[in-house]
C-alpha cells in the first residue's frame, strides 16, 4: 500500500502524499533512523517529514539511497521530503546557506517541502536548548519569506510553507508574498482540533498538515492527554484501529506521524479505507480542547513574544 492515497476525505494537493512518517526523535539517531525509514518504505511511506533541528537530514538520505538501490524505490523522485528551516537561520541571508545545508545532509538536489519552522527568530549558531533571553531577535516575516521564495525560484525546494503559524501571522504572510505558503504544519489531534485555523486554511487554499496527531506520547514536547482519551479509548476498542489518525484523515488534513516500531508504522497506515460513524465523530467533537505543544520555550519576558497570548495571536 503507498501512503499517497486519496480517500474519501478532502484531496490534498496532488503531490502532497496524505501521510508522513516523523522523525523528530530524542537519543541516538543515525542508525535507528536509517533503519526506520528504509523499513517505512519497503510498507509503503512515501512522505517523511525532517528538519534541520532534528538531526535526522543525513539518515533519511542515506535510507532512500539505499531503496533505490535495493530497487524499492525507482528514484529519488518517489519519495516526498519535506524539511525545515531552523529559527537561528531564519535570517534573510541565512535562510538559502541553510537549505543548502540541509540538501548536503540529504543528499539530495531538492527537497518537495521547505518549511519556516517557527515563527521565530534566533541570534545565528543558537541551534540546541535550552535558550535563554539573548537568543532571541525580531521575527522579520517579509525577510525570510522573500528568502523561502528564493529557494523555490531556484528550484531547489519544490513548495513552500510554514509552521505553527496563527490565521493573523497567515494573513500578514499573505498580504505580500508573491508566492504563497502551500502547507501550515501544526499540532492537530482529537485534543487540539483546529477548527477555526483549518476553515481559514480552507478558505485562502493552504493545506494543513497535522504534527503529533497521537499527541507526542513520550517526547518532552508531548502528552498523554491523547493516547489516554477515555472517549477515544472506547471507541478504538469497538474499531480496532487508529481512531486519531482516521480522525485526522476525515478533516481533509494531511498528517506526519512517528513510529520506529514496524509493527505501529503499519497501523498508522491502515486508516484510508474504513470511516467513523457520525455518531464517533459527534463525541470526538465534544472533546475539551487543550493545545499540547505550545511552544513555551518561546516566550521571554523582554523578547517579541512576552506570552502564550502573542506567540498564538490569541488563538489558543
Ligand atoms: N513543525 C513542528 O513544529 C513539529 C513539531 C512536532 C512534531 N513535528 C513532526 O511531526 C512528527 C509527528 O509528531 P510527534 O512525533 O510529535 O508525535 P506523534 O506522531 O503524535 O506521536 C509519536 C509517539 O507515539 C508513539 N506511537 C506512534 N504510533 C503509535 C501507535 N499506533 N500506537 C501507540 N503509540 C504510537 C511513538 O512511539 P513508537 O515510535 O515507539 O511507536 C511516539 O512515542 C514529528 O516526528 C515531526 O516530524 C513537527
Amino acid at each position: 500500500m503507498s501512503a499517497t492515497g486519496g480517500g474519501a476525505a478532502a484531496a490534498a494537493p496532488r503531490s502532497v502524499p496524505r501521510i508522513g512518517l516523523g522523525t523528530a526523535v530524542q537519543g541516538p539517531k543515525p542508525d535507528p533512523v536509517r533503519r526506520a525509514v528504509l523499513r517505512a518504505i519497503e510498507l509503503g511511506y512515501r512522505h517523511f517529514d525532517t528538519a534541520a533541528h532534528y538531526a535526522t537530514e543525513a539518515p533519511i538520505g542515506e535510507a532512500v539511497a539505499e531503496a533505490v538501490r535495493a530497487e524499492v524505490i525507482a528514484s529519488r523522485d518517489e519519495v516526498f521530503i519535506t524539511s525545515k528551516v531552523w529559527c537561528a537561520d531564519a535570517h534573510r541571508d541565512r535562510v538559502l546557506p541553510a537549505l543548502r545545508r540541509t540538501l548536503s545532509n540529504l543528499q539530495m538536489e531538492y527537497v518537495d517541502l521547505y518549511l519556516v519552522h517557527w515563527p521565530v527568530t534566533m541570534k545565528a549558531g543558537r541551534y540546541s536548548a535550552p535558550f535563554t533571553e539573548e537568543d532571541f531577535e525580531p521575527f522579520d516575516m517579509r525577510a525570510v519569506w522573500e528568502a523561502m521564495e528564493e529557494c523555490h525560484r531556484l528550484g531547489l525546494a519544490k513548495a513552500i510553507g510554514v509552521c505553527n503559524f496563527s490565521c493573523k501571522k497567515l494573513e500578514t504572510l499573505l498580504s505580500f508574498a508573491t508566492i504563497p505558503p502551500t502547507v501550515n504544519q501544526v499540532e492537530i489531534n482529537p485534543v487540539w482540533q483546529q477548527r477555526n485555523l483549518r476553515e481559514f486554511c480552507r478558505e485562502k487554499g493552504i493545506q494543513l498538515m497535522a504534527y503529533s496527531p497521537l499527541g507526542a506520547k513520550g517526547t518532552h514536547w508531548g502528552s498523554d492527554s491523547v493516547m489516554d482519551s477515555g472517549v477515544l479509548h472506547e471507541i478504538a476498542k469497538a474499531k480496532g484501529k487508529s481512531v486519531c489518525l482516521r480522525w485526522v484523515y476525515e478533516q481533509g488534513d494531511c498528517l506526519i506521524v512517528k513510529s520506529f516500531d514496524e509493527t505501529r508504522m503499519k497501523e498508522n497506515l491502515d486508516i484510508v479505507d474504513w470511516e467513523l460513524t457520525e455518531e464517533e465523530r459527534q463525541r470526538i467533537s465534544k472533546i475539551p480542547q487543550r493545545k499540547i505543544n505550545q511552544g513555551r520555550r518561546y516566550i521571554t519576558e523582554h523578547g517579541q513574544y512576552k506570552s502564550l497570548e502573542e506567540l498564538w495571536d490569541g488563538e489558543i
